[in-house]
């Protein structure tokens, strides 16, 4: 039979880990406390909490029970209030100094930004660390998109001519594949990041007998870019603002030899931006995903032209959600 153990509460592991589990409600309280204005509100003087729920619209009970934290935490004090019961609230130094609106070193800025975007970023933070498995999920949920649309995003434009074709942010590696089967006499590489390869090679196995694919690791912010006659952009400058898309293209400008030409996969909107819906809904998927969005026809075009790419640019549709642009130097 297990022997019984007592716990002793003034363990000092204990007590660590007690602060370490609560951590979170100190920091939402000082959240809460200066999102809902209760220390401009006691700038003036010290009030009780029925006074301060009064001025900012507030439950007299739950204000009752924040000010009595904020006094556990040193953000304001308690004083006899004068008034029976109720003690009156006001400010702390370090609510006077760094808490204040107004104040010349108020960290109140500093605070509404870690209450608002960084906590809904730690909330995914368990994700953020299993990141093998989140990507590799997502690049298989990008590989099924090939399945269903791979061949007619190849065969929109004939690339039979192209003798070395480089799927540049290609991931997986299954529209290379795809086009390794379409274009058996063309060359085909993926360039994606190391990790992106590593888990491509890995995990996602292309059938034997299929041609094969050349997988390249790098940066292509930063690393040697492979020269190809054609290079394959799919989902990939959606993800950029448009000076970092200005810039991988360029560099791909650069990699490219004379004649190299360029193909764009992407959801093109319509002119002005208010269609088609899935266009519109991926532009918003990328605003709160990466640093992107979906553009025009014409903002292809442009931006193709202008990292050298400014020969026939023509787009095609291919009946899914992805258009496919040929542009050539
Ligand atoms: C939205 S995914 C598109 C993947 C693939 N082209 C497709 O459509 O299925 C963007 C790809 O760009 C790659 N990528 C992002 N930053 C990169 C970098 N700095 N260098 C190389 N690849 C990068 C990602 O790893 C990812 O595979």
């Amino acid at each position: 039979m297990a022997e019984a153990v007592e716990g002793n509460p003034e363990d000092g592991d204990f007590r660590l880990l007690l602060d370490y589990m609560h951590g979170f409600m100190v920091s939402q309280v000082l959240f809460v406390a200066s999102d809902l204005g209760l220390f401009e509100a006691l700038a003036p003087g010290p009030l009780d909490a029925t006074a301060v729920a009064w001025a900012l619209g507030l439950s007299p009970h739950g204000t009752r029970l924040l000010l009595d934290a904020c006094t556990a935490l040193g953000l304001v004090q308690a004083g006899d209030g004068g008034s029976g019961e109720d003690p009156a609230f006001s400010l702390t130094r370090l609510s006077r100094l760094f808490l204040l609106a107004g104040s010349p070193l108020s960290q109140r800025s500093m605070l509404r930004y870690l209450a608002g975007t960084t906590m809904r970023c730690w909330g995914e933070l368990g994700r953020a660390v299993r990141s093998e498995a989140e990507r590799l999920l997502f690049m298989r949920a990008l590989q099924e998109t090939w399945s269903m649309y791979g061949g007619r995003v190849l065969a929109a434009f004939d690339l039979s001519e192209f003798r070395v074709i480089c799927d540049v942010g290609g991931g997986s590696g299954s529209l290379a594949a795809a086009c390794a089967r379409l274009y058996p006499t063309s060359s085909v590489s993926v360039f994606d990041t190391p990790e992106v390869i590593a888990a491509a090679r890995d995990h996602f196995q292309h059938p034997l007998g299929a041609p094969p694919i050349r997988f390249l690791g790098g940066d292509f912010f930063r690393s040697h870019l492979p020269q190809a006659d054609l290079y394959i952009l799919a989902r990939v400058l959606h993800d950029w603002t448009d000076a970092d898309a200005a810039r991988l293209l360029g560099r791909i400008g650069l990699a490219g030899g004379q004649g190299a030409a360029l193909l764009l996969v992407e959801a093109v909107l319509d002119p002005g931006g208010q269609g088609p819906v899935h266009a519109t809904l991926l532009s918003l998927t990328m605003l709160v995903q990466t640093n992107g969005r979906e553009r025009t026809e014409a903002e292809y075009r442009a931006m193709a032209a202008a990292a050298g790419f400014g020969r026939c640019f023509h787009r095609r549709q291919t009946g899914g959600n992805l258009d496919v642009m040929l542009a050539r130097k």
